[in-house]
Formats: C-alpha cells, structure tokens, sequence
C-alpha cells in the first residue's frame, strides 16, 4: 500500500450548533467528533495527520495536542480547496492524501481501506441518495467515467436529478493534488475554492477517477446541528447494541443502552434498562447488570451482579459479588470475591478482600478490609483532617457494629469486635470487644415537658 497523508477539515464555524465550542469537539458517544476521525484515520497507519482548524481558536490544537496530529490554521476560510491548500506545505509528494471531515465522525477505517484498493488514480467516495438536496453531484460521461463534480448551487436542473452524490472524502496521489490545488479558481455561485473542482482537472488530464460506496450509509452522516448530533449517536447506539447482541449479551431493550467507549462482555451478560458504559469497561462471564447503573473504567469478573442504580467509577470488582442497589465505587475501588456491597454504601480508594460484607450505609475510603469482616450499617471511616488522608487498616474476621466512626490512621486488628456506636480513635487489640460509649442511665420519674397554656387574652 502506498503510504498515506491524511488531511482532517475542521476549520467550519458550526454557526447552527449555537455553541460557543468549536463544533467538531462535540461529542458523540462520548468522544469529541473530530477524534472519532483521528481514531479513524490513525487506523490507516498514516505518515501524518494535519487538522485544518479556524473557528473556536486553539479549542482544537489544545483538545487534540496528545494525538501526535499537526495542526493548521485556515484563516480566512475560503472553501474546501482553500483549506486543503492550507495542509501541503506539511505533506511531501511521496504517497496518496486521503481528505477526511472533522464533522463527519463515523467514517470507518474498513470503508478508507477499500477506497486505498480502488485503483492508482483519484478515488472518491460516493452515495446514492433519495433526496440528493444539497450535496454536490457525481457528474458522469456516457461511458460512466467521473467528469466532475458539481456543487448543487451551481447544477443545471438535469444535473440536480442525479442521486450519486459527493461525500466530500476523497483520496488522491499527494502531487497531483498539490498540482490541482493550485489551479483552483473562485469562478462559481459561492466565490469559494471548491475541492470538488480537482475531478474535472484531473479527468481531463486522463487520471481515472474511482468512486467506492461506504459500507454503511450513516459513515459520511455529517453534523451540523443538535438535531443531527442526536439522531447520529442514536444511530451509532443501535449499531453498538446490534454487535452486543449479536456477540450473545442480553440487553432488555437495545433502544436503552448506551456505550460511551469500549465494552467487552463474556459470555451469558446481561444488561437491564438505561446503563450507560464509560471508557474501557470489561464484564465477565454471567455477569448481571441492573436497571440505571453507570459503569466507568471499570472490570467486573464472572458471576457478580450489580443491582440497579449502583455507579461504578474506576474500580476493578472481583468474582460473585453482591453489588448494590444504590452503591457507589469511586475510583482506587479494588473488591475480591464474594463481597457485598449494599445500598447507599460509598468506597474509595479501598481493597476489600474476599467475602467481605458492607451492606447498609456506610462511607469506607483510604482504606484496606480484609477477609470475612462485617461492616455495621451506617459505619464511616474518618479518614480526612481537612487537610490530610489518613488509612484504616480492618484485618480478616472483625465485626464493626453500626454506627461506628474509625478515626483514620487506626488499624482494628484480627478478629476484633466494635461495639455499636462506637468512636475509635486508637489501634484495637486482636480477638477483643472495643468500644466507645457512655454508660446508658434511666433517669427515674422523668416526665416529659407539657405545652405550656398562655392566657393572653
Ligand atoms: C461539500 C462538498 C460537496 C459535498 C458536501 C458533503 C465542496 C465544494 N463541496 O459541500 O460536494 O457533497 O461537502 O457534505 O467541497 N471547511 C473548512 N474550511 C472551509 C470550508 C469548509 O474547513 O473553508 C470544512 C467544513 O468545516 C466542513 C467541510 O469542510 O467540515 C465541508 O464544508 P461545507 O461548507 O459544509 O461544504 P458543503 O457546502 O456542504
Ligand atoms: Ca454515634
């Protein structure tokens, strides 16, 4: 294969987004536009990448400055010509240049390999609409040979009837479009540097031009309002749900998931209503997923379920847990097997070892449990000063009774027993009933206070 330049167009104001952010850095299923086409087109192993930005100022460099791309400027922006003319000075002559849009974020890398086995030449990628309105027009002689494009506003009527339309991504040898790319003039309704205008230069020249059709139709969706952005990631969710069912997951209802990044799922999984998954997030084999959960970052190995309404941030949950429901795993969460983990239960930066149970309101941060232990309800360890953390260590087989505060740093050592409602502040003895309290008195005769009667007539 040759190698390939790739050229991203991104300087385009978004004026019907009403947004004060550049348009391609809105997101669709959890990425910014124009990285679904950097991802893209990073797919393809390319020499080099140059975003052409303009409005929005450095939102895009700086949004994109750990992708490795090169950035540049297109400022006045004269049209699709113009804008391609502004990456040349970055690309050498050596190879092909493939020009993508950054407001058109589900091109696929397999639809952009098909267009590289096309044939040398100029390769553009077409579609066949319905309603063509708007788009330029694939223009062909009676051979049905490319002669052209032409943009809608400057079609004759004929030409308006034509259904095959330009997707705007093309692919052609890196210099013979520097060459054509000079010749643009400004000649047309819009008094813009048309890329569309390097077909006819280089069918008269005698280049063959190819056309490829991308393998599904909502690859060359472009956004250009809040509308289109919503109808898209709908489209691209239903994609996502169509491949988890058909790798066996179970979804209870495809409409009602959303993936905002990778999910890999093993066998027999299955998701209720309304989860959304954030980042990389791995479930293993049986895995149960209730109704409303938000997963992020997160594994979850075999057999474990997760009732509804738990969030999941950053943390890695071992084998046949009880997750839930309303319970929160912040990032630095790290279970082993068979922990329970009730409602309004929040941990942080925490190890729990294996069959460890917390099921009732509780707050554990910063801290290591180990095997076998109870937490009470309402249980809370203290492990912030206002202006240092501090761990609670919690060894294998303690018992803490409800409402207990651990005053962090405190280690509760093996087999220890917390009486309720206690406030430990020191190291427990191993094997020993600790607690905190005052001595419960009876107050005899005590009566309770009457509501006093006012006479103020
Ligand atoms: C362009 C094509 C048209 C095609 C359509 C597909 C041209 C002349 N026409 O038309 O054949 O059917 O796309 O959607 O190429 N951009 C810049 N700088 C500019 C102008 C545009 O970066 O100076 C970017 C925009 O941000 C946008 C893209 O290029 O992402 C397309 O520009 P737009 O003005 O929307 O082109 P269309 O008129 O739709
Ligand atoms: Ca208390």
């Amino acid at each position: 294969m040759n190698p390939i330049n790739v050229v991203i167009l991104a300087a385009g104001k978004g004026t019907r987004m009403h947004s004060d952010k550049p348009k391609v850095l809105h997101a669709l299923a959890g990425k910014s536009l124009v990285q679904h086409v950097l991802d893209c087109a990073k797919a393809l192993d390319p020499r080099r990448i140059c975003v052409v930005y303009g409005h929005g100022g450095e939102a895009v460099p700086e949004a994109l400055k750990s992708t490795g791309a090169t950035f540049v400027m297109q400022e006045p922006q004269l049209g699709t010509g113009h804008a391609v003319q502004q990456a040349m000075p970055h690309l050498d002559d050596e190879g092909e240049t493939l020009v993508l849009y950054g407001d058109v974020p589900l091109i696929q890398s397999s639809t952009l390999h098909q267009m590289q086995q096309a044939g040398s030449g100029l390769t553009l990628l077409t579609v066949n609409l319905d309603n063509p309105t708007g788009y330029g027009r694939i223009v062909r002689n009676a051979q049905g040979d490319v002669i052209s494009i032409v943009e809608e506003k400057d079609a004759t009527p004929e030409q308006r009837e034509i259904r095959e339309v330009n997707t705007g991504i093309l692919l052609a040898p890196t210099k013979y479009l520097r060459k054509w790319l000079a010749g643009l003039r400004t000649n047309n309704t819009q008094g813009e540097y048309y890329l569309t205008d390097i077909i006819a230069m280089a069918a008269e020249e005698g280049v063959v031009v190819h056309t490829v059709q991308p393998n599904h139709e909502w690859e060359i969706h472009g956004i250009n309002s809040k509308s289109q952005l919503a109808v898209l990631e709908r489209t691209w969710q239903q994609v996502e749900a169509q491949r988890q069912l058909a790798l066996g997951v179970t979804l209870a209802d495809p409409a009602r998931f959303d993936v905002r990044g990778k999910l890999n799922c093993g066998r027999d999984v299955s998701i209720d209503v309304g989860c959304i998954f954030e980042g990389l997030v791995t479930l293993g084999n049986n895995v149960q997923i209730g109704a409303y959960c938000i997963v992020k970052n997160a594994a979850i190995a075999d057999g474990t379920q997760i009732a509804p309404y738990s969030h999941i941030d950053s943390s890695d949950v071992g084998a046949d847990c009880r997750i839930g429901p309303y319970a929160r795993l912040r990032p630095g969460t790290r279970l082993h097997n068979e922990v329970h983990v009730g409602n309004f239960v929040e941990i942080k930066n925490s190890e729990i070892e294996k069959g460890s149970k917390a099921n009732h309101l509780s707050y554990i941060g910063d801290t290591t449990i180990g095997c076998r232990v109870n937490i009470g309800a309402g249980t809370i360890t203290c492990n912030y000063d206002g202006a240092n953390k501090f761990r609670t260590v919690i060894e294998d087989d303690v018992f803490i009774g409800s409402d207990t505060q651990l005053v962090a740093p405190v280690t509760v050592a093996r087999g220890s027993t917390i009486g309720a409602g206690s406030t430990i502040t020191r190291d427990t003895p191993a094997g020993e009933l600790t607690l905190s309290r005052s001595k419960q008195v009876t107050i005899a005769g005590w009566s309770r206070p009457k509501k006093q009667v006012t006479s103020d007539k």
